[in-house]
């Protein structure tokens, strides 16, 4: 699974056949400008979600539910689930376990499917007091592994496992029989996710230890936009040969 929040990087990505693309709340740092994925509205991102729809029909599309979308009533969360369905997404994901179970299966007798999100949330981020990795205690440990259990027999149809220790995962990837996605957990989960962004190296600032870039486009673009700049400056582009006559 890859993020996708615009209809070019959509296409791109179900040409490279990635069979699921999320549409992120993380669309917010990476794109919107801001701090974190807190600020992020249902609004902006059903805009964001109707474009990949157009791109990429035919993968797998998640909607990610923003924060405070989803925290005030289970009708709140159906009335937003379903503009997401409406918007072309087959599926919606929500991060926490505990209280976001019977939510899920609401949804899910509504018919619409969910993805989990445990470990690292990052809506939580202010009671988790930043980005660190999650379950490391015993107690987190236990209480992660319960909230899979109780996601998957919520019917939640896969959970993602972000920034927790790999053996965890690994456990809560056995105990399961729906697929973990892992995210900063390691390579024992059924599947994994990375942020376009990071994936294709247009992240500004330091990494974190799980990202990959597996291309550099962030300085591609630099040298592009720079080269360009330089020869409109010394008269050089346009040329006669991209002139008509
Ligand atoms: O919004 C997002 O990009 C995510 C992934 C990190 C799983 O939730």
């Amino acid at each position: 699974m890859v993020t996708a929040y615009d209809v070019a990087v959509a296409r791109l990505l179900a040409a490279a056949e990635v069979p699921a693309l999320l549409v992120g709340d993380s669309v917010g740092n990476n794109h919107l400008g801001y701090p974190t994925t807190l600020p992020v509205t249902m609004e902006e991102m059903l805009h964001h979600a109707r474009a990949v729809a157009r791109g990429a029909p035919d993968q797998l599309l998640i909607g990610d539910m923003p924060f405070g979308s989803y925290q005030r009533s289970t009708e709140q969360a159906v009335a937003n689930a379903s503009d997401f369905i409406k918007a072309g997404m087959h599926a919606v994901k929500m991060e926490g376990g505990g209280w976001v179970v019977p939510v899920t299966e609401r949804l899910v007798e509504c018919g619409i499917p969910v993805m989990g999100h445990l470990g690292l949330t990052p809506q939580f981020i202010n009671a988790l007091g930043g980005h660190r990795v999650q379950g490391r205690s015993p107690a987190d440990r236990k209480r992660i592994l319960e909230d899979a259990q109780a996601l998957e027999a919520a019917g939640a149809f896969s959970v993602v496992l972000e920034g927790i220790p790999r053996d965890l995962a690994a456990a809560v990837t056995a105990a399961l029989s729906i697929p973990t996605i892992g995210i900063g957990a390691g390579p024992d989960c059924d599947g994994q996710v990375l942020v376009v962004n990071d994936l294709l190296g247009m992240t500004c600032g330091p990494m974190p230890k799980f990202v990959k870039p597996y291309a550099h486009l962030g300085e591609a673009i630099v040298a592009a936009a720079r080269a360009f700049a330089t020869e409109v400056a010394d008269g050089s582009y346009p040329d006669d040969a991209h002139s008509y006559h």
